[in-house]
């Protein structure tokens, strides 16, 4: 075989694979130009509006709008909401409370719907202080709904960013308020940064909205007279009722005593240890500070504590064990109610029934 025929073969072979090639290039030619955009231009002159449905309108829809998310994310960075006027305009002074028998929480409801979840932030300036309200509570159903009926529109006209803690002792051991108040701080605060806590018993609805819920450098106590007392402070160092500390104030006394078990002595311990700590108590005038106590007779399951006076003797020495750093308890069920944050807590039994 000479070199000629050799040559012939080759290129009779490199033909066909010269054709297969050129075959290859045009398959991926038209592979490359016929692809969804190729197809949509001719579907396009049939209907416009496929644009708007098709991806590419929507990714130019997305674009367009995040644009204008951004802008308007800049134009609020330059307009901060302004903080809210050291003295609301909203404020009314003293009103006349109403105890209607037939009021139902589904009422109270529909007069509150800018409150989500027992919590409220005015919408059109910075609250000055976020305040946790905390409010022990056992079988007080109705007392509960008198104060929330009242406690809502009166925060609000305070300009204040607040929720309402309900902290409801589960089981049938002695009413503890201090412990639950302990467990109130504990949990709110898992919530979020608190400014302030104001410690609420459920029978005292305040009668002027001058009675400012926020706290300031000395501890406050908000209660200078009710009704059922003819409007006097019950006795030179009360700090019971309703009262005003930040959470810095409470932290740094080791909140309230665990052992006070059943009615009284308790607030006297918050006020010894507020001393200690070389606070002072500060009061509103006595005009503003006015509460409606809502008539009751004391519950079962909340004795006098007749230890109170002995355990009083000794809170100078046990401030610092008995507190918010020993408060040990179970938490059963946190229910977020559109009104208030309900935290049942099993908090135990007094060691002597134990
Ligand atoms: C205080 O006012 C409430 C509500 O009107 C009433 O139920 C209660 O009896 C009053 N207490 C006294 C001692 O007047
Ligand atoms: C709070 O939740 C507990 C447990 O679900 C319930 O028994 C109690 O009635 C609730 N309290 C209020 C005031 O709704």
């Amino acid at each position: 075989m000479g070199i000629f025929p050799f040559m012939s073969k080759l290129m009779r072979k490199g033909k066909y694979l010269f054709l297969l090639l050129l075959c290859l290039c045009v398959v991926a030619w038209i592979a490359t130009f016929s692809s969804d955009d190729g197809v949509k231009t001719a579907q396009e002159e049939l209907n416009p509006l496929d644009d708007v449905k098709s991806g590419g309108g929507f990714r130019q829809l997305e674009l367009e709008s995040e644009m204008m998310q951004s802008i308007e994310e800049r134009v609020e960075e330059q307009l901060p909401k302004h903080s809210c006027p050291e003295r609301s305009p909203l404020l009314r002074g003293s009103l006349k409370l109403s105890f209607e028998p037939s009021l139902t929480i589904e009422q109270v409801e529909s007069v509150n719907e800018e409150v989500v979840e027992g919590q409220y932030n005015p919408s059109d300036c910075t609250a000055r202080q976020s305040v946790a309200i905390l409010i022990p509570h056992r079988n007080r159903e109705k007392h509960l709904l008198y104060l929330l009926y009242h406690l809502h529109p009166f925060l609000q006209r305070q300009q204040l960013h607040y929720a309402i803690y309900v902290i409801h002792q589960a089981g049938d051991a002695t009413f503890n308020r201090a412990k639950l108040l302990n467990v109130g701080y504990l949990e709110a605060l898992k919530d979020q940064n608190w400014d302030c806590f104001i410690f609420h018993d459920v029978d005292l609805v305040p009668e002027n909205d001058h009675n400012l819920y926020m706290c300031g450098e000395q501890p406050k106590h908000l209660v200078v007279g009710r009704n059922s007392t003819g409007y006097k402070l019950r006795y030179k160092g009360y700090f019971g009722g309703v009262s005003a500390m930040t959470t810095e104030q409470f932290h740094k006394v080791n909140g309230f005593p665990n052992s006070y078990w059943g009615w009284g002595g308790e607030d006297d311990d918050l006020r010894i240890r507020v001393q200690l700590q070389k606070m002072s108590i500060i009061r509103p005038s006595p005009e503003v500070a006015r509460y409606t106590m809502v008539f009751h007779k004391r519950d079962s399951g909340n004795q006098v504590n007749k230890d109170r006076m002995q355990l009083l003797r000794r809170t100078h020495h046990m401030w610092m064990k008995d507190g918010l750093n020993s408060c040990s308890y179970k938490v059963v069920s946190i229910d977020r109610a559109p009104l208030f944050i309900n935290i049942t807590v099993d908090i135990g039994q007094p060691e002597r029934d134990r």
